[in-house]
């Protein structure tokens, strides 16, 4: 049974009963509009612990002024419903006053440099800062042992991982492989803003990352292999903010440095529609 909390005190007396109880405590935080890619980390989350909360709160600081905050779909009964039948135990559906207390303007915020400078943090400035405070509030209120994140959001997941070891949350990180569409489409809330002319262009975006990992796995020069990615997602018309070959700690890798591991991100969008992926690979 899915249990719904709304109020900060009964969330911390639900997972103080569970945890006198020796129950280990999972903690999903989503912007809800949940896909089956959201309900694959729910299934983690019941492999890594004996209870699961959910998160539902679309976020306002990880937002640009000009972002898509208002129009974000926000669909909470079929959530709790897919929760429901997906296992997890508690909703945590917090109002932005309970989230930001002395508003949004006003509020505490963690800031993380480094690697929110480039690629994401770069095009979408703030908005890593956004979720680093959003998620430090998540884990104060619920006090998980383990949360799960997706790899679909890489640079948030290292954002996070950085987060916990900066701020010493008593917490382990678990990250959940992408689920994609049959045509290979990353699963996303915002896929539902593509037309249906635009839908299936879309899968262009896994396409490259593969043919990336192809061309460096064939020798050719690293910002050759992004050059061309971008010229060719450029010219199917996407607007290209980055196509990217990084080492996992997203490093630039130096030019004789060909094996080991890689990750090739993309962040494109097509008419009003951002998309972003990537992939993981080995050369
Ligand atoms: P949201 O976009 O709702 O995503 C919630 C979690 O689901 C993230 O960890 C994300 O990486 C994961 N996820 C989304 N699509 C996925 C897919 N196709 N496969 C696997 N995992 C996927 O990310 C956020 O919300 C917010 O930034 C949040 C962390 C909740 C802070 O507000």
């Amino acid at each position: 049974m899915l249990e719904t909390l709304t109020d900060p005190g009964a969330l911390r007396a639900r997972v103080a009963d569970w945890k006198r109880a020796g129950l280990r405590v999972a903690l999903v935080p989503t912007m809800g509009n949940l896909h089956a890619g959201h309900f694959s980390l729910v299934e983690l989350a019941l492999r890594h612990a004996d209870r699961v909360v959910a998160s539902v709160f679309v976020n306002p600081t990880q937002f640009g002024p000009n972002e898509d905050f208002a129009r974000y779909p926000r669909t909470p009964e079929a959530d709790a419903a897919g929760l429901e039948a997906a296992g997890c135990h508690a909703l945590w559906l917090p109002s932005v006053e309970t989230m930001y207390p002395y508003g949004v303007d006003a509020s505490v915020q963690v800031r993380v440099p480094g690697v929110t400078g480039v690629l994401e943090g770069a095009h979408r400035p703030g908005h890593f800062d956004g979720v680093a405070t959003v998620v430090a509030r998540l884990f104060n209120q619920v006090q998980p042992d383990v949360a799960v994140f997706g790899r679909k959001d890489y640079q948030q997941l290292a954002v996070i991982r950085y987060l916990v070891r900066e701020l010493s949350f008593p917490l382990e990180i678990a990250a959940a492989p992408i689920l994609r569409e049959p045509d290979g489409l990353a699963m996303s809330s915002r896929n539902q803003y593509l037309s249906a002319a635009e839908r299936p262009l879309a899968a262009r975006i896994h396409a490259t990352l593969l043919e990336m990992r192809d061309g460096v796995r064939a020798g050719r020069p690293w910002a050759q292999v992004e050059a061309d990615a971008a010229e060719r997602l450029g010219a199917e018309g996407f607007a290209v903010d980055y196509a990217a070959i990084r080492r996992p700690d997203l490093s630039e890798p130096a030019p004789a440095d060909a094996d080991g591991a890689w990750v090739a991100l993309i962040a494109a969008r097509l008419g009003r529609t951002r998309l972003i992926d990537n992939l993981e690979f080995e050369r």
